[in-house]
């Protein structure tokens, strides 16, 4: 379990949604990539943007530890989809990660599950790690659905992309209620699910163990400690504060201090102390 712990970089990743401008985005990535050079970081950061920004956010960050990505893809690998982008075009231009079944496509653009499975599926295959959203929304939570519905909708999605390679894929549990709406899922909260996650990720076989499942829903330099340092939540999906360089390098900062305090206990319990 030790080993495992480890194995699972945290992520801190952006997520812009229709917000940018080229001259605002070279501000942003500036400020937050001069804070990655400073200091050496325990975890992997990176910005899903819109996808016209993409060869901009290619020009700053190339050379940098920071990776980026856009925020949906196509199902298909190409053909007459009007208005789509495919994987290979998102990796062509340095994309790592793919946001993909965010529950504003869910819910705008009548994403289905099949949908989102073969988008996830296409974005392996052009060797992009899809960032899977599931979440309930509040009337599922109130009727006690929470666990159930985000494991449908991880299962839904295991069954287009299998379980052979835990780490081509990424899970963000967001749920609905949380996202832009200053309401945070409380710690314990977020722990719940992403120990229901984890369980299910589980009986897909061990190695999924090493899958990252990551929160998102108004995560702010205020609350991302204490969602950060729960035992399951393997970094964080961010809206709002993505845009903010002082909130996103705090975040960036708090993860870390995550990511350093778990390795220096893994290590004390390797040596036979009790932390
Ligand atoms: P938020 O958005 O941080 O603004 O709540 C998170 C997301 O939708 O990914």
């Amino acid at each position: 379990m030790i080993e495992v712990l480890k194995m699972r970089r945290k992520l801190v990743l952006g997520n812009w949604k229709m917000h940018g401008a080229i001259g605002t985005n070279a501000q942003l990535l500036q400020a937050i990539r001069q804070h990655l050079t400073t200091s050496s970081l325990p975890v992997d950061v990176g910005v899903c943007v819109p996808a016209p920004y993409l060869s901009q956010t290619r020009d700053l960050l190339t050379g940098s530890d920071m990776k980026w990505g856009a925020q949906d893809v196509s199902a298909h690998a190409k053909g007459a989809f009007t208005g789509e982008i495919s994987a290979a075009m998102l990796a062509e231009f340095g994309s790592q990660y793919v946001i993909v079944g965010h529950s504003e496509r869910r819910a705008y653009h009548g994403e289905t599950a099949d949908a989102v499975g073969a988008k996830a599926r296409q974005a392996i295959v052009a060797g992009l790690v899809p960032v899977v959203c599931v979440g309930e929304t509040l009337h599922e939570r109130d009727a006690g659905m929470a666990e159930q519905v985000v494991r449908n909708q991880l299962s839904d999605v295991l069954a287009f992309v299998g379980s052979e390679n835990p780490a081509q894929i990424v899970i963000a549990y967001e749920p609905v209620w949380a996202i832009g709406t200053g309401r945070s899922a409380s710690a314990a909260d977020a722990q719940a699910i992403h120990a229901a996650l984890r369980a299910c990720l589980s009986e897909h076989g061990e190695a999924m163990n090493q899958t990252r499942i990551l929160y998102g829903g108004s995560i702010k330099p205020n609350n991302a400690h204490e969602l950060l340092t729960c035992a399951d939540i393997d970094g964080a999906l961010i809206g709002g504060a993505s845009l903010v360089a002082s909130d996103f390098i705090s975040i960036i900062d708090s993860a870390s201090r995550a990511a350093s305090a778990s390795t220096v206990s893994d290590e004390v319990f390797d040596a036979g102390v009790k932390p």
